[in-house]
């Protein structure tokens, strides 16, 4: 009930609300016909947990996310990402995908496990691992397409988690250096474009607060805070590293990659909903943004979390601080701002009350967040689609961090279909709608040099196992060899690219219909190809206990009546005797 009037709330107030907005200027339905600056950066993404498998392959270490998800119940249907799409021996098939499409580039990660088993460098490098991203990001520039590498895409080596409690400790700080800078070392020649650290909004909330995501931990209303901090900290050596040591020789950029979703008032003439929206923005992607461009935490986060802590009676604020030296050391470390951004939520203002022990990242923030039901919502349960909301984050981070060279690291959206889905129309309005909004963004004059879509393939995605599909590619995963086949999308996005935006209005119109013009022929294919591969695995399954059981009939069953007919009858044969005696 309460959620209903939340909605029928919201309802009533964004249909009276915001149409003279300063940003709306451009009205949030319409469509701008129009194209990209010359040069624009069109690519995808992956990351290395999500898609590479071969966990224990090559010397490769364990990391955080092999515990996580061998440990029952934490992966929805106790999946893995032993092999997902097996990405490690699929190089050339996946790049020839890339080719297909005519990306610019390609976003991946380094898995830290892979190439430093312990995570600590001293103890070993793993030159097999090494050979992989130099064979991948080879293979990438003999096709023309530029590397955009990232450092941590979550899968911190288990044995810094086991020994020091992963990014909890300071001391992650130089180990993470460390193996930045044997990446710059052995990749940095080949590789221009480096991502520190992949939305670590999530590491933090999801690791060490929540505990839905690896580590697992639950340390409420503290250990978000001090994560962020660490890994703050560890982004910014690892810029220094390669400002001092590598930048003049190597001649590349390094950034972060934050993810934000926007936050739009419930009621734009509400101050409290301003100031309410404004502060989970601020939470989100201003928690790292605005230490790594002005040198310390937003204002807004430090009052509420540090008056909330008093509140708790604790002598000092949850949040971390940083020295003077510290904040200098950390601001202007970005050479370009990486964003990730899928969603958008109406925001109101709502009181928690900070009892003892009842303190959370989310009760800090005084807001509660609503959805509109009007919004289109197909696959995971987080992701509206909300295009005009993507513009108005972008210009929210020109506005408050001066107009930063900006990367579109991950957008899209997912498919919860559990059967073969390759006519994914609603994925091609998401990718239109959303690019389409960008395209306004930088006609408002923000500086956004390319995008990335999230993601090439379907993957692992996390706690949800591989029931949330974000991949351009339907991969097969019932199939051991998990072959890729295009959906619709794939034709759109190729359209997007090769024209470099949206030309006119005619041309546009027709290319939804050419795009899904084969798709149901090649869903009716692939469902028939996996009907096949799943009643042989049915096959494959009966078959087995079925012989195991032949084979004890003839190995245990057969010798042991053997014997006993034996035995019985020399029994029978004395009886026999004696009575004849
Ligand atoms: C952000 C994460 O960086 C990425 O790994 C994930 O697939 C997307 N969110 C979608 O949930």
């Amino acid at each position: 009930i309460l959620s209903m009037t939340c909605h029928v709330l919201v309802l009533v107030l964004c249909l009276s609300a915001a149409e003279d907005f300063d940003w709306t200027k451009n009205d949030r339905g319409s469509f701008y016909y129009g194209t990209f600056p010359a040069g624009f950066s069109w690519g995808a993404g992956s990351s290395a947990y999500q898609t590479e498998g071969a966990w224990d392959k090559d010397g490769k270490g364990l990391s955080i996310w092999d515990v996580f998800s061998h440990r029952k119940g934490k992966i929805l249907q106790n999946d893995t990402g032993d092999s997902s799409c097996q990405g490690y021996y699929k190089i050339k098939e996946d790049i020839s995908l890339m080719k297909e499409l005519k990306l610019d580039h390609y976003r991946f990660s380094i898995s830290w496990p892979r190439i430093m088993p312990t995570g600590i460098k001293s103890d070993h490098v793993n030159e097999k691992g090494i050979k992989y991203y130099d064979e991948l990001i080879d293979n990438l520039l003999e096709n023309k397409i530029t590397p955009i590498a990232t450092l941590y895409h979550w899968d911190l080596p288990q044995v810094l988690q086991e020994k020091y409690g992963g990014w909890q400790n300071i001391s992650m700080v130089n180990y993470f250096n460390e193996f930045a800078n044997l990446c710059f070392e052995r990749f940095g020649n080949r590789v221009k474009y480096w991502i520190t650290l992949n939305n670590p909004w999530s590491v933090a909330v999801e690791g060490y607060e929540t505990g839905e995501h690896a580590p697992g931990l639950k340390l409420r209303g503290t250990g978000a805070y001090r994560a962020a901090h660490h890994m703050i900290k560890a982004h910014a050596k690892v810029w220094h590293t390669y400002d001092t040591k590598w930048r003049g020789k190597q001649k590349g950029l390094v950034g972060i990659s934050l993810s934000g979703d926007w936050g739009e008032p419930v009621d734009i003439s509400n101050q409290k909903d301003i100031e309410a929206a404004e502060r989970y923005v601020q939470f989100y992607i201003g928690w790292f943004a605005t230490p790594i461009f002005h040198g310390d935490y937003p204002q807004v986060m430090k009052d509420f979390i540090g008056r909330k802590s008093a509140q708790q009676g604790l002598g000092t604020s949850r949040l971390p601080t940083f020295s003077s030296q510290e904040k200098s050391y950390v601001k202007g470390t970005c050479d370009f701002l990486g964003i990730g951004h899928f969603t958008t939520r109406y925001i109101t203002q709502k009181n928690y009350q900070s009892g003892h022990g009842s303190s959370s990242y989310f009760t800090d923030r005084d807001l509660a967040e609503l959805v509109d039901p009007r919004w289109p919502d197909p696959g995971s349960e987080w992701l509206y689609s909300v295009p005009w909301g993507f513009r108005r984050l972008l210009n929210f981070v020109k506005a408050q961090y001066r107009n930063p060279m900006i990367y579109v690291t991950e957008n899209g959206v997912s498919e919860k279909i559990m059967c073969t889905e390759l006519c994914d129309d609603w994925r091609i309005q998401y990718y239109k709608d959303y690019t389409n909004e960008m395209l306004k963004a930088i006609k408002d004059g923000v500086n956004v040099r390319g995008y990335t879509a999230w993601s090439l393939l379907d993957k692992f995605e996390w706690d949800e196992g591989y029931s949330e599909r974000f991949g351009l590619y339907y991969v097969d995963f019932r199939n051991k060899n998990t072959p890729r086949y295009p959906k619709a999308s794939v034709q759109y996005y190729k359209r997007i690219i090769s024209s470099n935006g949206f030309p006119n209005q005619r041309e546009v119109e027709n290319w939804k219909r050419k795009a899904t013009e084969t798709c149901s022929s090649s869903n009716q294919l692939l469902a028939a190809e996996e009907q096949r591969s799943t009643a042989a695995n049915i096959l494959r399954l009966i078959h087995d206990p079925l012989t195991s059981h032949m084979e004890m009939v003839t190995e245990v069953v057969v010798p042991t009546v053997c014997t006993l007919c034996i035995l019985l009858s020399a029994v029978f044969l004395m009886f026999l005797l004696r009575r004849h005696n």
